[in-house]
């Protein structure tokens, strides 16, 4: 698909939109702002044995911020959690083609699955405590 295609695709039929319940061990949310326009992204996973098993987004923003959300959604499914905080919003970027005044958009996407598995990390030592 094209850039235009490929981004309105998942614009117009993002995929996975919705919540996970934040207070349940096995959830990771991550919250993330964009200082450079304010567009806030909300991210969750679901942890069974190290995997992530589903993943939920609410952005409130651009276009380009729900493809990025809604793309990293899907790519997160089925990944353990070290290989999930490899992806990149450079890959991002490069597979829906956005323009360079949108690659912040997609560094949203990144920090936002970043945050969620440390939210999980963190949940999970503090049910060791
Ligand atoms: Fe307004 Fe992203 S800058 S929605
Ligand atoms: Fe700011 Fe897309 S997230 S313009």
């Amino acid at each position: 698909m094209a850039y235009a295609q490929k981004v309105i695709d998942h614009y117009e039929n993002p995929r996975n939109v919705g919540s996970l319940d934040k207070n349940d061990r096995s959830v990771g949310t991550g919250l993330v702002g964009a200082p450079a326009c304010g567009d806030v992204m909300k991210l969750q996973i679901r942890v069974k044995d190290g995997i992530i098993q589903d993943a939920r987004f609410k952005t409130f923003g651009c276009g380009s911020a729900i493809a990025s959300s809604s793309l990293v959604t899907e790519m997160v499914k089925g990944k353990n959690l070290d290989e999930a905080l490899t992806i990149k919003n450079t890959a991002i970027a490069q597979e829906l083609s956005l323009p360079p005044v949108k690659i912040h958009c997609s560094m949203l996407a990144e920090d936002a699955i970043k945050a969620a598995i440390q939210d999980y990390k963190n949940k999970q030592e503090s049910d060791d405590a």
